[in-house]
């Protein structure tokens, strides 16, 4: 039967799923029908993480639990630590990242996927130590020891003090939770689609993550949170916003952190992390990237709101980690330690009735081409 190609599969649906949901128009997410605001307001990410994967929020009973297992497979194994040690610091820590999810699923033997057991064990380490992987790279590649997970610290309050040595103050810690919180699932892109294309093979998690880590990585999804903070500290100043954007409109250059393919208004998530933002800022001083960014959003606005084109998701959230101290290559790593719940939400949903991925493609090449031989070429 001929098909329409659609290229980047744009609108064409790839599954069916209860886990989130866009409203592309009016600028609304939702993670199990719960609007993500809410979700900042009220939860944790350790417990959005457990909505996600589980369906609905858990009782008092099943987060102790929860949190309980979570918080006690923080830690990685000295050979994932000694992995670590041979790659290459100036590489980039989502290479690093991948190579050490890879990794986990040689000690953990996760081939069984028919095992529900054990899947709630993987989706519980994967949680857990992807925040450790993280901060021992950013660590181990300027010299300096990692520090073991701290029990008495939650999740995010663990990872500054896996980073810095340091606990964090308490606003830092949960404007991050927040952070975390938005980044975690956002129904069919491109790396939850990969880990799902990965996963549709029976493959193990730790392979669908790595699959899933390394689709996060490129500049057009995951990665366009560091193209921005390069790019607010290139502008500079205030003053030179406006140019800078007329500028890239005039040699047709595509603004890091503007436009989605679903979202034809504000990215919601772009709102709330210009509130977390203002939050920070009003506790541990202004920073000038913010300026800057509010300058380029409303140039920018003047040419593209009419196209549907607004900030996303990555255009505010470098500027709270880069206030938080932290390097910009470790932004796209700390998306995926807050993806890696909706991506193993969407492979939990897709194991319960799991088809092959293997689409059609439309030839466009020759046939019945004679063979020529190499000295006849
Ligand atoms: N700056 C300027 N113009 C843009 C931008 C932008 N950031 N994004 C889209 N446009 C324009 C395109 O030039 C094109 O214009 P034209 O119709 O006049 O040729 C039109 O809008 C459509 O653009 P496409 O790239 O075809 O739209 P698509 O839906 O494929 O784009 C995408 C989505 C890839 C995210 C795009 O907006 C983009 O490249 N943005 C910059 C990178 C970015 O911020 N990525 C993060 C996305 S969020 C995430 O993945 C977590």
């Amino acid at each position: 039967m001929p098909h329409d190609f659609m290229p980047g599969l744009a609108g064409v649906p790839a599954a069916t799923s209860s886990i989130s949901d866009v409203d592309g128009q009016r600028g609304i997410l939702e993670y199990r029908g719960i609007r993500v605001e809410t979700l900042c307001a009220e939860s944790s990410y350790l417990e959005t993480a457990y909505l996600l994967l589980f369906g609905r929020l858990p009782s008092a009973t099943e987060f102790q639990q929860w949190n309980r297992d979570v918080t006690h497979h923080r830690r990685i194994k000295f050979r994932i630590v000694d992995l670590l040690k041979c790659l290459p610091e100036q590489g980039h820590p989502m290479d690093a990242l991948q190579a050490a999810v890879a990794a986990l699923g040689m000690f953990y033997p996760g081939r069984n996927v028919k095992d529900v057991e054990n899947n709630y064990w993987s989706a519980v380490r994967l949680v857990a130590k992807l925040p450790t992987i993280v901060a021992a790279w950013a660590r181990l590649r300027r010299g300096d020891d990692p520090i073991s997970p701290r029990d008495d610290l939650g999740f995010s309050e663990n990872f500054f003090y896996m980073l810095t040595e340091s606990v964090a103050p308490p606003l830092w810690a949960d404007i991050f939770d927040d952070c975390l919180i938005l980044h975690a699932e956002h129904t069919m892109n491109a790396s939850t689609f990969t880990g799902l294309v990965t996963a549709s093979t029976l493959a193990d998690p730790y392979t669908v993550v790595a699959s899933s880590i390394g689709a996060l990585k490129g500049p057009l999804h995951g990665g366009a949170n560091e193209e921005v903070v390069i790019m607010l500290r290139e502008i500079g100043m205030v003053e030179k916003a406006r140019s800078y954007v007329s500028r890239a409109m005039e040699n047709k250059k595509k603004l890091m952190g503007f436009g989605h393919r679903v979202y034809k208004v504000k990215d919601p998530r772009a709102t709330v992390l210009q509130q977390l933002c203002r939050r920070l800022f009003a506790e541990s001083g202004s920073s000038p990237l913010y300026e800057v960014a509010l300058e380029v959003e409303a140039a920018a606005g003047e040419s593209l709101n009419s196209k549907g084109i607004y900030p996303n998701v990555d255009f505010y959230s470098g500027i709270i980690y880069d206030k938080m101290g932290m390097d910009i290559d470790l932004f796209t790593p700390l998306f995926a330690m807050s993806r890696v719940s909706g991506w193993l939400a969407h492979w939990l949903e897709q194991l319960r009735e799991n088809k092959l991925f293997r689409p059609d493609q439309i030839y466009s090449g020759e046939h019945n081409r004679p063979y020529v031989p190499i000295d006849q070429r």
